[in-house]
């Protein structure tokens, strides 16, 4: 495989190389069950940079920061509400990210200037021994965003990370292997600024679940977003070939669809997800593999329903919104 130079088997010793690097400044791009990341110190500007250059990302997009418990948010946050508190304890590790007021520590490189910063457990070993292993060299957390070109589809695989960054990293950066992400979207973003959560972007964490922790019941759905989440803008989460949603497909179009709808002759079926978990983990998969196939338009059929049909939605509206 091409700038393989960079890719490393997880055994003990590479997470500890890896945790080195980081607090060397250097880039790490990481495994999470969502999709993969791309790390830096969040403490260090200058290699926080590196990911803003790295990406093609313009400067103002506020970064996640990931660490390794709930006790290691205290450096970054200023304010926590009771009822983050709750979805903290309930939700991590896992794919939730909040958003609450910052900390000096939160400077505005990470925050994109905003008074607030996203803070993530993320649920994976791979990820964990990382964030712990650089945590215990003095890294408080690790900047990653999604670790793949500006605008493109989030990585699910290492091999979706090579393609998409290997070109724009430096010899010391690394690439962890941690196989396919689990659950395939991006994580939940609920703001916990205000009195009450607001989820910016819908994920595997659903408005359910959220409501059952918090006791709050009234909340928007998530298909909502403000302008500072990325993924709000239109082209986003899209592959090259045109995103079509809902039609029946014709001959020479890539098609994804749960395996309950058949294939048109001619049609290229990219995946055929039995359930909307299993749609959730294929997405990204299926829409690579129609670039990597040269197909031209893909038509997805959108799932139906609630629970993580919502954050799947939300991705393919966006996808379809696409170049
Ligand atoms: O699942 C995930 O969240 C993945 C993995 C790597 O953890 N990360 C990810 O990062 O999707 P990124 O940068 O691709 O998307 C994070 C989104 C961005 O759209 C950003 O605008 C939003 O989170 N965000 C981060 N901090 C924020 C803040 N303080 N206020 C509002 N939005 C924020
Ligand atoms: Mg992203």
């Amino acid at each position: 495989m091409e700038n393989s130079q960079f890719l490393s088997r997880c055994s003990a010793d590479t997470i500890r190389f890896a945790a080195q690097s980081l607090s060397d400044g250097n880039l790490v791009a990481f495994p999470t069950e969502t999709v993969y990341g791309l790390g830096a110190d969040a403490t260090n500007a200058e290699a926080v940079a590196r990911i803003y250059k790295a990406k093609g990302r313009p400067a103002d997009h506020p970064l996640i920061v990931h660490i390794h418990s709930m006790q290691a948010i205290e450096p970054w946050v200023s304010e926590v509400p009771a009822y983050a508190i709750s979805l903290a304890r309930d939700f991590w590790p896992g794919p939730m990210t909040l958003i609450m007021k910052r900390s000096d520590l939160a400077k505005d490189f990470i925050t994109g200037g905003q008074d607030s910063v996203g803070v993530r457990v993320p649920n994976h070993p791979i990820a964990l021994a990382l964030l712990q292993a650089s945590y215990n060299l003095g890294v408080m957390g690790v900047a990653a965003p999604s670790a793949n070109r500006f605008g493109n589809v989030s990585p699910t695989t290492v091999e979706a990370v090579q393609i998409e960054l290997a070109s724009f990293l430096h010899e010391s950066d690394q690439i962890l292997d941690g196989g396919q992400s689990t659950i395939g979207l991006e994580s939940t973003i609920v703001d916990c600024t205000s009195a009450f959560p607001k989820i910016l972007r819908p994920g595997a964490v659903t408005i359910e679940m959220i409501q059952a922790s918090t006791g709050f019941v009234d909340l928007e759905d998530g298909e909502v977003s403000t302008p500072r989440v990325s993924g709000a803008l239109e082209k986003h989460y899209a592959p090259q070939a045109r995103v079509i949603l809902d039609q029946i497909p014709i001959g020479g179009q890539g098609y994804l669809a749960t395996s309950n709808f058949v294939t048109p002759e001619g049609v290229t079926r990219l995946a055929s997800p039995k359930n909307n978990k299993e749609f959730a983990r294929d997405l990204y998969i299926a829409l690579r593999k129609a670039d990597e196939l040269g197909l031209t338009s893909v038509v997805i059929q959108q799932p139906i329903g609630d629970g993580i049909a919502i954050a799947i939605r939300d991705r393919v509206l966006r996808a379809s919104n696409g170049r």
